[in-house]
């Protein structure tokens, strides 16, 4: 039975994957790969990778979105979530990532999406602890950073409008989401089966 189990895991793997790669082709952008430089200045920089779409729809589903939201990926990295964000029917989208080979990618992924879609996408290289994201309807957050850094980006947007949902995808990051979980929010919903928690302010 043991082995059974390994199968199904495998296909699921493989069909995740192969499912991804050819969501890219089709919106024109290649969204894949781990870039793990270290950033000088920047100590608890993670590394540039992203889920699957798989993993986004089912994330996504419990997100509740209207027409004119706008939505900040803090740690965009190659963009991948941003395409997602403009296929679901976000009206603005917007993207800060520190590393600069990332960012440069992110910048010729969006010029290969436009040749298919139109869309509002911008990415900002920068620091995310000097984002003000009170203009965001939905916040995005893929396991960017440390504890450092989140408490820097929180304690700057310390008091934000009412129904910000932050969707914070903690993998193993124990510290960061005991964090988030400590602080005060109207509500917090888990995502089914995935280290993932959306804080509604
Ligand atoms: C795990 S990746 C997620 C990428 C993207 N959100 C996705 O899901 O496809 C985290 C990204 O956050 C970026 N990052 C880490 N610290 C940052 C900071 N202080 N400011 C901006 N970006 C940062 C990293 O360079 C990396 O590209």
């Amino acid at each position: 039975m043991k082995s059974l189990k390994s199968i199904y895991n495998f296909l699921a793997w493989y069909y995740r994957k192969l499912e991804s790669i050819f969501i890219d082709n089709y919106l024109g952008v290649k969204t894949s790969g781990i870039i793990s430089t270290i950033v000088p200045g920047y100590p608890d920089v993670y590394y540039c990778e992203t889920l699957y779409y798989w993993h986004l729809r089912k994330i996504f589903d419990q997100v509740t979105i209207h027409k004119s939201d706008v939505f900040y990926d803090l740690g965009s990295g190659y963009g991948r979530v941003l395409f997602y964000a403009a296929e679901i029917g976000f009206s603005k989208i917007e993207g800060f990532e520190l590393r600069p080979d990332a960012y440069a990618l992110a910048i010729k992924n969006i010029a290969g999406y436009r040749n298919n879609k139109s869309c509002d996408i911008t990415i900002k290289c920068m620091d995310v602890a000097d984002v003000d994201v009170s203009k965001a309807d939905v916040i995005y957050m893929y396991n960017p950073f440390g504890l450092a850094t989140l408490k820097k980006v929180i304690e700057k947007n310390a008091v934000l409008p009412k129904g910000i949902q932050i969707i914070y995808f903690f993998n193993e990051n124990i510290e960061c989401v005991n964090y988030m979980n400590s602080l005060k929010w109207a509500k917090v919903e888990k995502v089914r089966k995935l280290p993932c928690n959306i804080y509604t302010t």
